[in-house]
């Protein structure tokens, strides 16, 4: 059995390309077809029925191509829409919330977890209930870190600027003692060198993307939808908003040239 038809992921613009790049570590030979919605991004300080909608909108723009799945890559979409999606939809559809969950879970032991996103990431509580499910006794501390999106755009990986932001935004994290730390955004896996430092090396951090990879190749396997390709999937970006940013961008959030960008 060998299912060709591509994987869906759509994001609120280019942070989803995080997802992307681990999607093709774990799943070489899946096509992927990716959806960025930069005319609406950001989507992280926006109401949950702004974000449903946009979410509803980037689904049925990803079932005109026939993808078999559907990744959810943006944490604040992910946090906000994906039930409603899975309702309205019949495609399996994956978000980044629960395999992150699960994966601090198993790294905490009995410790804290801490979780990181945006605004409304946080505020929804999405990573709370995830996290009641999997391990019903872990408390969590949250905290909303809206600034990194901005310096993971902005290149500003290893600025000092964004030190002295990272040891405002962790302080508390860092108090509480978590043991794993999720970065519950899309962007965040690009500033994760700061994170680390400041937080210690005792304390995991828990890439969303990672874990979203992984859990969809169980998925794929389990529902015999994976393609027999080893390799050389092929990648098409499409966006709300003209292409040439994305494209500039994308590259250092894929790490490598985004070869086929076009406006949806
Ligand atoms: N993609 C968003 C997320 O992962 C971050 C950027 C935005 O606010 O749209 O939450």
């Amino acid at each position: 059995m060998s299912d060709k038809r591509p994987i869906g992921i759509f994001d609120s613009g280019v942070g989803g390309l995080t997802v992307v790049k681990e999607m093709r570590r774990v799943l070489p030979g899946e096509d992927i077809i990716y959806f960025g919605d930069t005319a609406h991004v950001p989507y992280g300080a926006k109401s949950k029925e702004t974000i449903k909608r946009f979410s509803i909108e980037n689904v049925n723009f990803l079932l005109k191509y026939n993808v078999k799945l559907i990744v959810v890559a943006c944490n604040t979409s992910s946090s906000v829409a994906l039930p409603l999606l899975r309702r309205s939809f019949k495609v399996p559809i994956v978000g980044v919330v629960m395999p992150g969950a699960r994966r601090a879970a198993a790294l905490s032991g009995y410790g804290k977890i801490g979780l990181i996103g945006t605004r409304t990431t946080i505020s929804s509580g999405a990573y709370e209930k995830a996290l009641k499910k999997v391990a019903p006794k872990l408390k969590v501390i949250s905290k909303p870190c809206p600034l990194f999106v901005s310096l993971a755009e902005e290149g500003w990986t290893s600025h000092r600027l964004t030190r002295l932001i990272a040891k405002e935004y962790l302080a508390p994290l860092k108090k509480a003692k978590v043991k794993s730390l999720i970065l519950g955004c899309t962007h965040y896996p690009l500033l994760y060198q700061v994170i680390k430092r400041e937080m210690g090396k005792g304390v995991r951090l828990v890439d969303s993307a990672r874990s979203v990879a992984d859990e969809t190749a169980i998925i794929l396997r389990e529902r015999s939808l994976l393609t027999s390709a080893r390799k050389g999937g092929m990648q098409k970006f499409f966006v709300s908003d003209e292409p040439m940013r994305f494209a500039g961008l994308g590259k250092r959030f894929l790490g490598k040239k985004l070869k086929y960008v076009r406006k949806a």
